[in-house]
């Protein structure tokens, strides 16, 4: 079961109160979900939440029917009922799960939790943690914000926040014995925190991004996670006893410190080598691009974004009065979700989308059901992933194979811009 409650969570310093939250199983965050590679997921999901929710398994190639999406996918769970999701978890890998309605103020409040599917061989480590990154927006009492659907954020970055915690913990940490390798599994669970990552007395490597192995496994220097954007890690403990490893984020407020390795005692008398790359799961490899069906995604509004106009139910509508309806970016002229499809592919075909972002501001645009690698400038394919951050005014094409029937959501992940306009739909016949 999974349940879907309001709880408390101590996310505050000990002289605040406990923090009101909504949680999977009532705590944030909710229960990490493993399972082995092919395996299926059974879940009943029961709805104890004040309004209707769903549960979006996130870079999972699903089901379409259990993609959580209640404009495509299946009603909405009303407060009370439930829904069963079974599923096969296709890739080993670090995915997540979270609401798919009222998005942003459910996440905001504490609903997501992790999906571990496992390599049949994992790579040698001597732990494997999982760490989700939120940040919360808190007032003086600790409790959450109430300031939801505040235009400002939606037309700016997002609901940012002014607290942040890994797996609900201001000061998440971890004792590690000398030379102790670690697989660290990142997630961005933040409605809108751009996080940009670093390594402090640990040697690290990046071996998978958005649940899908790197075909070389890379040193850490620095790691960019946007909204609903994963990274796993193989980290060594290289310090002396009684020193300390850190993860720190670089904001604009300063460094925060997200997790700390102390070191206690030898885990090992000599280091492992290097990681080698993880098997790579089987995601379909790209045919040829003369043949692709193409599609283009336009991408305006926003603050400083110059939109005066777009389309809402049908009609031109001017900027000022789509800002009254709260709706503040368009996708291809439009500010609800189409009711045509951005693209309709037959089953198995090259799809590649054009993406320009004509707006002051970055969005990590993620595509359900499918991971695709953004093509650049040189013809060269980046790495498989399922969401991708573009910065302002960058045009990408995005390049995947359309493999799994069903209808799609392809949407920003600050969830305040998807509410706000940013999304639209593909269809996989
Ligand atoms: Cu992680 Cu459509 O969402
Ligand atoms: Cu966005």
């Amino acid at each position: 079961m999974l349940h879907a409650k309001p709880g408390t969570a101590r996310l505050a310093p000990v002289d605040y109160p406990e923090t009101p939250i909504w949680g999977y199983d009532g705590s944030v965050p909710g229960p990490t979900i493993r399972v082995p590679q092919g395996a299926r997921v059974t879940r009943r999901f029961l709805n104890g939440l004040p309004q209707g929710s769903t549960v979006h398994w996130h870079g999972v190639r699903i089901e379409n029917a259990m993609d959580g999406v209640p404009e495509l996918t299946q009603p909405v769970v009303e407060a009370g009922d439930g829904f069963l999701y079974e599923f096969t978890a296709p890739d080993a890998g670090t995915f997540w799960y979270h609401p798919h309605e009222r998005t942003w103020e459910q996440m905001a409040r504490g609903l997501y939790g992790a999906l571990i599917v496992e390599e049949p061989e994992p790579p040698v480590v001597d732990r494997d943690e999982v760490l989700l990154i939120d940040d919360w927006r808190l007032a003086e009492d600790a409790s959450i914000h109430e300031s939801f659907g505040a235009l400002g954020d939606w037309s700016h970055g997002g609901r940012t926040g002014n607290w942040i915690t890994v797996n609900g913990k201001a000061a998440w940490s971890l004792q590690v014995g000398r030379r102790e390798r670690l697989r660290l599994r990142l997630a961005n669970v933040a409605n809108a925190r751009i996080f940009s990552l670093a390594l402090k007395d640990l040697e690290g490597w990046l071996v998978a991004l958005d649940g899908q192995p790197v075909d070389e496994v890379q040193p850490v220097e620095w790691l960019v996670l946007a909204p609903g954007q994963r990274a796993d890690l193989v980290i060594d403990a290289i310090g002396e006893t009684g020193s300390q490893g850190v993860l720190y984020s670089r904001e604009r407020e300063g460094s925060f410190v997200l997790a700390t390795f102390t070191v206690e005692g030898t885990a090992r008398s000599e280091r492992l080598p290097a990681p080698e790359p993880l098997a790579s799961n089987a995601v379909p490899t790209l045919g040829s691009l003369a043949g692709a069906k193409r599609a283009t995604l336009h991408m305006e509004g926003g603050a400083m974004g110059g939109m005066r106009e777009a389309k809402m139910n049908g009609k031109k509508i001017a900027m000022r009065e789509l800002a009254q309806a709260g709706k503040l970016w368009a996708l291809n002229g439009e500010v609800e979700m189409p009711d045509e499809p951005l693209f309709t592919a037959e089953r198995g075909e090259t799809v590649l989308v054009r993406f320009i972002n004509d707006t002051a501001w970055p969005h990590g645009m993620h595509l359900h059901g499918h991971h695709f690698r953004a093509i650049g400038s040189d013809r060269d394919a980046g790495p498989l992933r399922d969401t991708l951050l573009m910065d302002r005014e960058q045009t990408v094409e995005i390049e995947f194979v359309a493999d799994n029937p069903g209808d799609w959501l392809l949407h920003c992940h600050t969830l305040e811009h998807s509410v706000s306009g940013m999304k639209t739909w593909f269809r996989v016949s």
